[in-house]
């Protein structure tokens, strides 16, 4: 008790001083607070709170670290997207500061090693881009809440780790050259998608809490953790990687039959390919694929199986030298079903029983291999196709179908829309 009175009275005494000293400047109050210049940026260390935008532009007499010791929140976005000049600064600081309520975005600082805002924990999205010295950036970790966007793009930080964010809609990671481990232990749920591209190949990747997202594509990982993960609505893609044992324990849907009145560009369903190591492959509960179903050159990969798939929408294209595909529960493949196999002696009888009983609507090529066809992007022929698909694959069912697709189109509306934002 006495010790909290204390504390409130050293509070107390403090701000009094800082009022007394230094009475806050205008600028903070600003709407943008453009930062261009030395003395404006002075002038600007001494704001608390900013009550819009902090704009850094370039500036010939920045010192070596920027720092803003006092700032503890921006009612706005903290940018600096410097297009012009190249900022020659080395280090940002912000050790105070809390909370930013739209964007903090940084781009083209390419002497940058470090940001450091140590208690940083809400904003509505992150955004770094182009700071190919930035080796590191505490706040990555410390977030706790973000609405929108997590992305990090060509940056030299070895790791990418949080263990508090809950949601975000688009994660996004790209040509980071050290990266090494990429780990979000408290993300749920990414409603438009966690991809990553082009970083140093061979990052570990470890979604603990994941349980839904909307598209999901791995390029250069060396394993991917996904123990909860349920439901991929849009695509599942793993490329271009090293992982020996990709594991989806409680994966049941992946894709959603899509909006005829968009068109579709690509036939990804589930697409596992490039990965020379990969030795197995466990989805113990899949039962659905919508658009195509492709496993392709993976040359360790011994056995094909998915214990549980019923029904996959497009088509199924599988090609390598493994020994065995296994398809016990396989009801319904709206596409054609095509098998490339060079190992002699595989035997296409049993899947050709397939194509023959009619649980296969298009043309069944074994063991050599036939390109998929590519679906017509035309907004007529999308929704015919998914009206040939509804027929043909559920007749008794169709009208149930039908409405629930009218909320799918919903959904895929609201991500187009957030693409373009
Ligand atoms: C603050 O706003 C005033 C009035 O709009 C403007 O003249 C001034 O340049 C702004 N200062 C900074 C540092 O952005
Ligand atoms: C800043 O980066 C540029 C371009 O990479 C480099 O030429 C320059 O030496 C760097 N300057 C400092 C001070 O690190
Ligand atoms: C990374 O950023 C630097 C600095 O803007 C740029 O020169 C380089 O081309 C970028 N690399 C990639 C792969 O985008
Ligand atoms: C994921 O987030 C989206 C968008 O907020 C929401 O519609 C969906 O229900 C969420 N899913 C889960 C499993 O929480
Ligand atoms: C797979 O990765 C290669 C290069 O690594 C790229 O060219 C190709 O477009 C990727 N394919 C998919 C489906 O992501
Ligand atoms: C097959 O995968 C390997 C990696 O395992 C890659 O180097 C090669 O380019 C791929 N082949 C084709 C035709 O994409
Ligand atoms: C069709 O043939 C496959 C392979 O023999 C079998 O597993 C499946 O149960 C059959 N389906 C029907 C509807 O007869």
């Amino acid at each position: 008790m006495l010790s909290n009175i204390l504390l409130i009275t050293a509070v107390g005494l403090g701000s009094f001083r800082s009022v007394q000293s230094q009475s806050t400047p205008s600028i903070c109050d600003n709407s943008t607070l453009l930062i261009d210049s030395r003395q404006v940026l002075t002038t600007a260390q001494e704001c608390t709170a900013v009550a819009g935008d902090i704009v850094i532009q370039y500036a010939s007499d920045y010192p070596a670290t920027i720092e803003f010791p006092n700032l503890e929140s921006i009612d706005g976005s903290f940018l600096s997207i410097n297009f012009d000049e190249d900022i020659r600064v080395t280090r940002l600081s912000a050790p105070k500061l809390k909370s930013v309520t739209a964007d903090v975005y940084i781009s083209r600082w390419v002497n940058l090693t470090t940001i450091n805002m140590p208690v940083l924990t809400t904003i509505n999205r992150v955004r770094l881009n182009n700071l190919p010295s930035l080796t590191s950036a505490n706040f990555l970790s410390t977030l706790e809440s973000i609405e929108n966007n997590y992305e990090v793009t060509n940056t030299s930080l070895k790791e990418i780790t949080n263990d508090k964010l809950p949601f975000a809609v688009f994660v996004e990671i790209f040509d980071n050259k050290e990266l090494e481990k990429f780990e979000l232990k408290g993300l749920k749920n990414a409603s438009y998608n966690v991809a990553l591209r082009r970083n140093k190949p061979g990052v570990e990747v470890s979604l603990p809490a994941l349980k839904e997202v909307f598209y999901f594509e791995f390029q250069r990982i060396s394993s991917l953790e996904i123990p909860e993960l349920e439901r991929v609505i849009g695509h599942f893609v793993v490329n271009d990687s090293t992982v020996e044992s990709l594991e989806a324990p409680k994966l049941q849907n992946v894709g959603l039959w899509y909006d005829p009145s968009i068109s579709i560009t690509n036939n990804r369903g589930l697409v596992i390919q490039n990965s020379g190591d990969s030795e197995s492959l466990s989805f113990p509960v899949l039962e659905a694929v919508q658009l195509d179903l492709v496993i392709r050159n993976n040359s360790a990969l011994r056995d094909i199986s998915f214990p549980m798939l019923r029904r996959v929408t497009g088509n199924i294209g599988l090609e390598g030298t493994f020994e065995s595909v296994r398809l016990p529960e396989l009801d319904r493949v709206g596409g054609i079903f095509s098998l490339g196999n060079d190992e002699a002696g595989f035997n296409c009888g049993d899947l050709q029983a397939f194509k023959t009983n009619g649980t296969i609507r298009g043309e069944f090529s074994c063991p050599r291999y036939q390109e998929l066809p590519t679906r017509s992007s035309s907004i007529g022929e999308s929704e015919k196709e998914i009206k040939d698909w509804l027929n043909w694959a559920s007749p008794s069912t169709g009208f149930e179908s039908f409405r629930s697709m009218g909320a799918v189109a919903f959904a895929i509306g609201i991500s187009t829309i957030l693409l373009v934002l």
